[in-house]
């Protein structure tokens, strides 16, 4: 039997990885803790996990994540202790064995030839007939950043998420962690006393219909948004544990998740970043903005976060008269550049003032230069 799988064996506790990899001699392995998985699934794309189960993380969150991402993969728990209600979960959300360590570890030895034999076997079968099995899309996660205030993040954020939601069939949420002071509703003219934060204490079982509760629809574009609370003292409570799930189940039920950050550093930004597929930073072009730039990169290397193939920049306000031209920039930036987007005070001044979007419907001839350069970015990401 040729061994052509892949196996991912998920454990917070390494301990473990040394008791379980014989049971894979030969095989392709890479060893992850269960955090790392929304960051590296896709990667990896395994078609066997076996998940070591601790009470310190959601084990059936993550089947389910991984379950949506691919419903190919087979997923297999170990647990420390008889544990029935874990049991039927993990069960439900698509686990197809359960072990208790130590005492069925020869259980365990004896079983998983005959299981991966099973993966093998499936796996053919599924490739023989790929061509009718639906593969729903992985939904993108796209965070907006800067660690300079007032750069453009909220407008291109904003913008680029209501483009894309009325040139395209994509489903598009927006959504506001600036928890303490919002914005987005401003730029919409949106009053309501709904946020994300009413998702909070459903947590556990959020799901899609929780989400489409809580949203406001931007008129024109039907542009799902999740507003913040912004409040200050809700948003001390807004944790990151929960932004990560919130994450998540948005990204199972949208094409595409639009996060726009505060410029603070903190948990709740950190995971939003750590969670997307693409960030973007927004950088103008002046030396004041290119100094925080280089203070946030050191940050984000102490930090450890994986910024490499994801994080791309966006020069906004470039103009004749700006201090800096995008190939000074260059100078001083190592990542790939997304886009230019022109300084456009004229085309922004009256639909800033009065609280409108800057488009209204698809295909609109008379837009703003500003509108007309996330345009054409969204056109080159959707075409
Ligand atoms: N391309 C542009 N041309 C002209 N003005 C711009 C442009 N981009 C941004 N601005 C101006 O900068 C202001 C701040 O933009 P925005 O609120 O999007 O920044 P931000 O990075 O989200 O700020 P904060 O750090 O406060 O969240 C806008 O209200 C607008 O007046
Ligand atoms: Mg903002």
């Amino acid at each position: 039997m040729s061994k052509d799988l892949k196996i991912l064996v998920a454990s917070s506790d390494p301990s473990y990885f040394a008791q379980l990899d014989p049971l894979f001699a030969g095989y392709a392995t890479e060893r992850l803790a269960p955090d790392d998985i929304p960051v590296e699934f896709d990667r990896i794309s395994p078609d066997f996990v076996l998940m070591v189960h601790s009470d310190k993380e959601n084990t059936v969150e993550a089947i389910q994540y991984m379950v949506s991402l691919n419903p190919q993969v087979r997923v297999a728990v170990v647990a420390r202790s008889q544990n029935f209600e874990l049991l039927r979960e993990v069960t439900r959300a698509g686990a197809i064995d359960f072990f208790v360590l130590p005492e069925e570890m020869t259980l365990l030895h004896n079983r998983m030839p005959l299981i991966l034999q099973q993966v093998e076997q499936l796996k053919k079968s599924e490739q023989e007939t790929s061509a009718s099995v639906f593969k729903k899309g992985r939904g993108q996660i796209y965070s907006f950043y800067s660690a300079k205030g007032g750069s453009g993040k909220t407008l291109i954020a904003a913008n680029f998420a209501q483009t894309l939601k009325l040139e395209s069939t994509a489903n598009v949420l927006l959504i506001d962690l600036n928890l303490q002071y919002g914005g987005i509703e401003t730029l919409f003219s949106i009053d309501s006393a709904r946020s994300l934060a009413d998702l909070q204490p459903v947590v556990e079982e959020l799901n899609e219909g929780h989400i489409h509760n809580v949203t406001e629809r931007e008129p024109h574009s039907q542009l799902e948004i999740l507003l913040s609370p912004a409040d200050g003292e809700i948003a001390e409570k807004v944790t990151d544990q929960f932004i990560a799930s919130l994450l998540r189940v948005c990204r199972r039920n949208f094409d595409f998740v639009i996060v726009d950050l505060p410029t603070e550093m903190n948990a709740v930004t950190y995971t939003a970043m750590e969670e997307a597929d693409r960030i973007f930073y927004v950088l103008t072009p002046d030396t004041p903005s290119i100094r925080t730039f280089k203070k946030a990169e050191t940050l984000f290397f102490r930090l450890g976060m994986n910024t490499n193939e994801r994080l791309r920049m966006i020069y906004n306000r470039i103009g004749n008269h700006s201090e800096l031209q995008p190939k000074d920039m260059d100078e001083f930036v190592s990542y790939p550049v997304e886009m230019v987007v022109r300084q456009d005070i004229k085309g922004l001044q009256s639909p800033l003032n009065k609280g409108e979007p800057l488009r209204k419907t698809a295909n609109e001839k008379k837009i703003p230069p500003f509108a007309k350069d996330i345009q054409k970015w969204v056109h080159g990401l959707i075409t």
